[in-house]
C-alpha cells in the first residue's frame, strides 16, 4: 500500500491533513471545523464542531449495506449458548436496551456503570448508552465490592447494568451480592439497577430500584430509538485503571477521535475487512475488550466473537475450532493466553481448518521468545503480532502495521511507532532524549496525543496534568511509565514499568491498592506489596507484611493461617485477580533513611536477583528477612 516510513512521517509533520483523511472512514452528522485544537496544552481536542455517535458507527451505518451480515457472535462454553446476531439483529436489541434506559431517566452526559459477565446483553448495554450519548462505565467482572464502590462512587452512575451471575470454569460466580454490598459501600446510590436474570444465582430484587431486564424488553420490542447526535469531544465513557496511588483513575474518551482512530486501525494495523470476522479474547472490562471486542470490529463492519469462557475447556482446542466454525480471520489475545495453551496438547492446533486466519495479535504483557515461537510454529508461521498499547491510550502505540506496509516481527519486540504516535526514549534524571540505538529511557509520546487517547482523568483535570505530564524534568510529554530500548531499526523493546503498576496475567494493578486492602485487616500494621516474575501469569503480586501482633505467629500453621486471611480480605474487597500469591511476615520492610520503602529492591531478592546499591538502605536486616522468607 505505500512507505511506513512516510505515512508516520505525514501523521506527524502534517498531522491535520492526514487526520482529516482518516476522518472520512467514518459518518458524521455535522463535518468537524477544526481536525485538531491544542491551544491548551496537554488537552488535546479532536473533530472540534464535528457531531457523530459511536452506536451510528458500529451499528446503523452498516444496515444499507450488511443488514444480514453477523455482527455479534456471542458463545459461551460455560451455559453453552451460542447464538448470531445479525446487525439488523443487534440494531433492534440495541434500541431495546436504549428504550429501557430511556424509561429510567437516563440522557445524554449521565452515567451507567456496566458489572457484568461476557454476555451479550453487554454488548446492547454498551452501545446502548453511547446511542443515547450517556457515559458507560465497564467495571471488570473479575473485581470485587470494595473496588466496585469506589469506581461508582467516582462515576456517579444514574443506573447500574448489571446480572445475576457470571461462570467460570463451570462454577457459578455471583454478581449481585458484591453489587449490593458495593452499593451499600458507596457514597453515592444510583437511582436504579437493570438486572439481566441469567437464573444461575437468585436474589431478591431491591424494591423500587431494581429493574428486570426481560420484563422490560418485552414491553419494547418494537422501539425506535434514534442516535443522540453529539458533538466530537463529548465523552463516549470511562474506564477505570490502576496508577501509583490507591485511587483509580477514570481514563476518559472522547467519541469522535475515538471512533476514527478504530476506524482508521482496522485497515492499518489488524488489515480486518468488512464482512470478515474478528475474534479478540479479551473481556469487555478492559480496554481491549473496549476497543476489539465491541467497537473497533463493529465499526470495520465485521462480525466479532464475545466468548464466555476458559480457553481450555471443554478442551484446548476451542479457540481454534471457534476460528474454523465462524471463519475467524482476526485475532487478538493475550501472551499469558497463549502460555496457558502452550500446556495444552499441541495437536490441538492442526487439528481444525485455520485457513481464514490471517494474524494473531497478542498485546496487554510482555511476550516472552518462546511464547511466540511455539504459536508462530504451531500455527505454521502465521503472523504472530505483538502490539503495546495502554488503557490510556484506547488503541496500539506500537505496532508492525501490515496494511500499511508488509514488514517482518523481531521477537520480543512490539514494533514501531504507529501513525499519529510521536514517541520519543528520554532519560528520566535529565528529560533529555535519546536517539541512540539501545539507549534505556521511558517511553513517552509529544502531544497533542492522537486521537482515540484520552482526554482527561475523569472528574480531575489537574491529576491528569500532575500524573502523565509533570515526570519528565523541563518538557511537557506524556509518560508511558514504561522502560524501553529501540534498536537501530527503529523496533521497540518493553524492559518493564517504572511505577508500582504491575501486571497479572495481562491484568493492570497497583501495588498500592493492594497495599491498602491488606492494610485494612485488623492484625497488619504495614505491608508491601510487589510484582515478581512469574513463568505462567507474565508477573504476581507477593506480600511482605508486619503484623501488629506477632505472638501468635511463631509456627507455621498460625503463619499459614494469617496468610489465608489476608488472601480472604484481597479476594472480597477487590477480586481474586489482585490475590497475593504469597503473603509472608517480616518484622522490618527495607527502606531509606527518609523513609521511603525500597520496592525495587524487594522485587529484587523476591526474584532471587542481586538488589544492587544499597547504600540509602536504613537497616539492612529487614532485607536479610526477606531473602530469607524467599529461600523458605
Ligand atoms: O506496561 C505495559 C504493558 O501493559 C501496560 C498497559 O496495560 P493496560 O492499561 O491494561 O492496557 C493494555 C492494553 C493492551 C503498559 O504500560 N503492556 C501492554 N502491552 C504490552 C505491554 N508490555 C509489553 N509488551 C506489550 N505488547
Amino acid at each position: 500500500m505505500g512507505n511506513f516510513a512516510d505515512f508516520h512521517a505525514r501523521s506527524i509533520q502534517d498531522r491535520d491533513a492526514f487526520w482529516a483523511e482518516q476522518a472520512q472512514l467514518v459518518d458524521w452528522k455535522v463535518k468537524p471545523q477544526q481536525i485538531c485544537d491544542y491551544s491548551k496544552p496537554p488537552f488535546a481536542k479532536w473533530f472540534v464542531g464535528g457531531e457523530t455517535n459511536l452506536c451510528h458507527n458500529a451499528v446503523d451505518r452498516h444496515l444499507a449495506e450488511r443488514a444480514d451480515q453477523p455482527a455479534l457472535i456471542f458463545v459461551s462454553t460455560e451455559t453453552d449458548h451460542e447464538k448470531t446476531y445479525t446487525y439488523r439483529e443487534l440494531h433492534a436489541e440495541v434500541q431495546r436496551m436504549a428504550a429501557i434506559l430511556q424509561d429510567l431517566g437516563v440522557v445524554k452526559g449521565d452515567r451507567v456503570l456496566i458489572y457484568m459477565p461476557m454476555i451479550a446483553e453487554a454488548a446492547f448495554a454498551m452501545l446502548a448508552c453511547v446511542r443515547l450519548g450517556a457515559v458507560h462505565s465497564v467495571v471488570f467482572g473479575g473485581f470485587a465490592s470494595h473496588s466496585l464502590a469506589t469506581r461508582i462512587e467516582d462515576a456517579s452512575p444514574k443506573v447500574i447494568i448489571s446480572a445475576d451471575a457470571g461462570s467460570r470454569g463451570g462454577k457459578v460466580v455471583a454478581y449481585k451480592p458484591l453489587l449490593d454490598e458495593a452499593i451499600a459501600l458507596s457514597a453515592h446510590k444510583p437511582a436504579k439497577v437493570l438486572m439481566v436474570d441469567r437464573h444461575l444465582a437468585d436474589f431478591t430484587p431491591a424494591a423500587g430500584r431494581d429493574v428486570d431486564y426481560a420484563t422490560e424488553r418485552a414491553k419494547h420490542m418494537d422501539a425506535l430509538v434514534p442516535c443522540v447526535w453529539v458533538e466530537s469531544t463529548h465523552p463516549s465513557y470511562t474506564l477505570y485503571t490502576s496508577g501509583t496511588t490507591g485511587k483509580p483513575k477514570g481514563v476518559q474518551r472522547d467519541t469522535g477521535g475515538y471512533t476514527v482512530a478504530l476506524a482508521a486501525s482496522m485497515p492499518y494495523v489488524f488489515e480486518g475487512k468488512p464482512g470478515g470476522t474478528f475474534f479478540c479474547t479479551s473481556d469487555i472490562g478492559w480496554v481491549v475488550g473496549h476497543s476489539y471486542i465491541i467497537y473497533g470490529p463493529l465499526i470495520g463492519g465485521m462480525a466479532t466473537i464475545l466468548y464466555e469462557g476458559l480457553p481450555i475447556r471443554p478442551d484446548g482446542g476451542i479457540w481454534w475450532r471457534l476460528v474454523e466454525r465462524y471463519k475467524v480471520n482476526v485475532m487478538f489475545s493475550a501472551p499469558t493466553a497463549i502460555r496457558v495453551l502452550k500446556k495444552q496438547d499441541p495437536a490441538l492446533l492442526t487439528k481444525y481448518d485455520l485457513s481464514s486466519l490471517q494474524a494473531l495479535f497478542l498485546a496487554g504483557e510482555p511476550l516472552d521468545e518462546p511464547t511466540a515461537k511455539w504459536i508462530s510454529e504451531g500455527l505454521n508461521g502465521k503472523a504472530i503480532i505483538d502490539n503495546y498499547w495502554q488503557t490510556e491510550t484506547g488503541w496500539p502505540i506500537l505496532s508492525i502495521c501490515n496494511g500499511v506496509e508488509k514488514a517482518p516481527s523481531k521477537f520480543g519486540s512490539p514494533g514501531k511507532a504507529i501513525y499519529g504516535y510521536n514517541v520519543k526514549l528520554v532519560d528520566d534524571q535529565t528529560g533529555e532524549e535519546l536517539t541512540g540505538a539501545n539507549q534505556k529511557g521511558v517511553l513517552t509520546i509529544d502531544g497533542p496525543l492522537p486521537p482515540g487517547n484520552l482526554q482527561t482523568i475523569w472528574g480531575d483535570d489537574e491529576r491528569f496534568v500532575k500524573t502523565y505530564w509533570k515526570t519528565v524534568p523541563g518538557k511537557l510529554v506524556y509518560s508511558t511509565f514504561d522502560w524501553a530500548v529501540r534498536d537501530e531499526d527503529g523496533y521497540f523493546f518493553i524492559l518493564g514499568r517504572t511505577d508500582d503498576v504491575i501486571n497479572v496475567a495481562g491484568h493492570r494493578l497497583g501495588t498500592r491498592e493492594i497495599e491498602e486492602s491488606i492494610s485494612s485487616h485488623p492484625n497488619i500494621a504495614e505491608v508491601a506489596v510487589v510484582g515478581v516474575a512469574d513463568p505462567l501469569k507474565g508477573q504476581v503480586a507477593m506480600a511482605f507484611a508486619i503484623a501488629k501482633d506477632t505472638s501468635g505467629l511463631t509456627d507455621a500453621t498460625a503463619r499459614l493461617k494469617l496468610e489465608g486471611e489476608v488472601m480472604k480480605v484481597v479476594d472480597t474487597q477487590l477480586g481474586a485477580v489482585a490475590r497475593p500469591s504469597r503473603v509472608f511476615f517480616v518484622t522490618a520492610l527495607p527502606k531509606t533513611r527518609s523513609g521511603k520503602l525500597l520496592r525495587r529492591a524487594i522485587q529484587a531478592v523476591a526474584e532471587g536477583r542481586d538488589p544492587g546499591d544499597l547504600t540509602t538502605m536504613d537497616d539492612p536486616a529487614a532485607l536479610q528477612q526477606i531473602v530469607e522468607q524467599i529461600k523458605g
